[in-house]
């Protein structure tokens, strides 16, 4: 099971992987969190070039080429093999953020971003996009003070296509995104995203049994 946490800054994206790895922990599965820009040597060092601000002029198609090989690094390093080990990946941030930043912030084309989304994850989607909405303004009220990175130092007009852009795809594919209240308490919003995950583990459960009660089925064929 892959699931990852979008939305724009500030938003508790943070709080809600730990209480879900946690939860999920509790029920027993073995899961990996990580992160995006991150997650694997080289992608903390283009956290570092993307984030900093005194390289502002960065032009936004870098901006795509340094996030995308964050990316396939860590889908090479990090989900391909948790995933093929069993494990539940949660991560804070994915291909929805490209589209997201780069796409709708930006103003690159999206099929592009897309077609380069597509080489980066090698066609690996989440089971589960969870976006944690908020206002940009709330978001940005709640870092305040740690100091603003280039991209909460860009402005609201930004910050709001950014959102739009989230909200529209969530809109285009509603079975794969869970769309929160993030000014909701944690405790509420963490509720939510355990009840979704839940409903998704049954759902893999019962496609386990069917596709052995297919087996099932074809072994019995084959003895007749
Ligand atoms: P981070 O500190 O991780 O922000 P947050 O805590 O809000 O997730 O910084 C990552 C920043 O990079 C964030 O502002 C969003 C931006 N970003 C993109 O513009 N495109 C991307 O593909 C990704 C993964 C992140």
């Amino acid at each position: 099971m892959f699931i990852t946490f979008e939305g724009p800054e500030g938003s508790g994206k943070t709080t809600q992987i730990g209480a879900l790895a946690l939860r999920l922990r509790q029920a027993g599965r073995s899961v990996t969190v990580t992160e995006e820009p991150g997650g694997t040597r080289l992608g903390l060092k283009v956290r570092q070039l993307v984030k900093e601000t005194k390289d502002a002029a960065i032009s936004p198609a870098t901006e795509l080429f340094l996030f995308a090989a964050s990316r396939s690094q860590l889908i090479a390093e990090v989900v391909k093999p948790a995933l093929a080990a069993g494990r539940v990946v949660l991560c804070d941030r994915y291909a929805e953020s490209t589209l997201a930043y780069q796409g709708y912030g930006r103003g690159l084309s999206l099929n592009l971003i897309s077609a380069v989304n597509a080489i980066a994850t090698e066609g690996i989607r989440p089971d589960l996009i969870v976006l944690l909405d908020l206002p940009p303004e709330l978001g940005l009220e709640r870092k305040k003070g740690e100091g603003w990175d280039r991209f909460q130092a860009e402005d609201l007009a930004f910050h709001r296509r950014v959102r739009q852009g989230y909200l529209e795809m969530a809109a285009s594919e509603p079975d794969r995104w869970l769309v929160l209240d993030a000014t909701a308490c944690a405790e509420a919003v963490g509720a939510l995203i355990w009840q979704r995950v839940a409903e998704l583990r049954r759902g893999d459960k019962r496609r386990d049994q069917d596709g052995r009660s297919g087996l099932d089925i074809k072994n019995s064929e084959g003895m007749q």
